[in-house]
């Protein structure tokens, strides 16, 4: 399959792209500063020049994502809003102009996280970012068939201790790799609808 990756720079996207290319499959990467194609998701007409420059796809697949991470408290109107704009309307932005782009039977593979079922403190904004990704790829499935939809949500990375660790206590982190395998299973697989948890 020819698949769009987006954030394939980072700790994430590295995993999500080996694991893809090693199942045969062919991949554009995306980020604002590396990969094939140079684009800020949180713009919808940068999407739209995405889509235009990416030519024919038969998958879409999201490992980006930014959100604040604050006491309830402190969180301002504007970052409330970056969170919904850094991860959320940059994912449905992506299914929205996305499904007159990927293949008649394509899939949408979004990325959440643990968050949205586990809360910390500081970390209202994303939980909030991560269960609205959650829903919409709920609803979205039955809008789309026979295109296919789903969620990765996974819990703190491995790789990502050192900066999120003290955060997470008592969290049992995830390798990436092992995420990974998620996307690989809502690409090649028939589900739709799916949030695929990684506790
Ligand atoms: N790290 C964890 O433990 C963890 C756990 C659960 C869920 N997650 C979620 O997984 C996703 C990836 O996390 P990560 O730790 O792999 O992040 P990361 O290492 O910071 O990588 C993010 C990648 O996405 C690209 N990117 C960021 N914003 C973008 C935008 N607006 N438009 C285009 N590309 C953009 C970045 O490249 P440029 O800077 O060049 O754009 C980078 O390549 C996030 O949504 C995060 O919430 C992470």
């Amino acid at each position: 399959m020819r698949i769009l990756l987006i954030g394939a720079g980072g700790t994430l996207g590295t995993a999500v792209r080996t694991a893809l290319t090693a199942r045969g499959h062919q991949v554009v990467t995306v980020g604002r500063t590396s990969g094939d194609l140079r684009h800020d998701l949180t713009e919808p007409e940068q999407i739209a020049a995405m889509y235009a420059a990416a030519g024919e796809l038969d998958a879409v697949v999201g490992a980006a994502g930014d959100t604040p991470f604050k006491p309830l408290p402190e969180l301002t109107g504007p970052e409330w809003t970056a969170a919904f704009r850094g991860k959320v309307l940059s994912q449905l932005e992506l299914v929205r102009q996305g499904t007159g782009r990927i293949s008649p039977r394509g899939s949408f593979t979004l990325i959440s996280g643990v968050l949205a079922r586990s809360p910390i403190p500081t970390g209202a904004a994303a939980s909030m970012a991560n269960g609205a990704v959650e829903a919409f790829v709920r609803a979205a499935a039955i809008e789309i068939a026979p295109q296919r939809i789903n969620a990765v949500s996974p819990t703190v990375f491995t790789e990502s201790l050192g900066d999120y660790g003290d955060y997470f206590p008592g969290f049992r982190p995830v390798p990436p790799a092992e995420v990974a395998q998620a996307y690989i299973r809502s690409v090649e697989g028939g589900q739709t609808g799916q949030v695929y948890t990684l506790d």
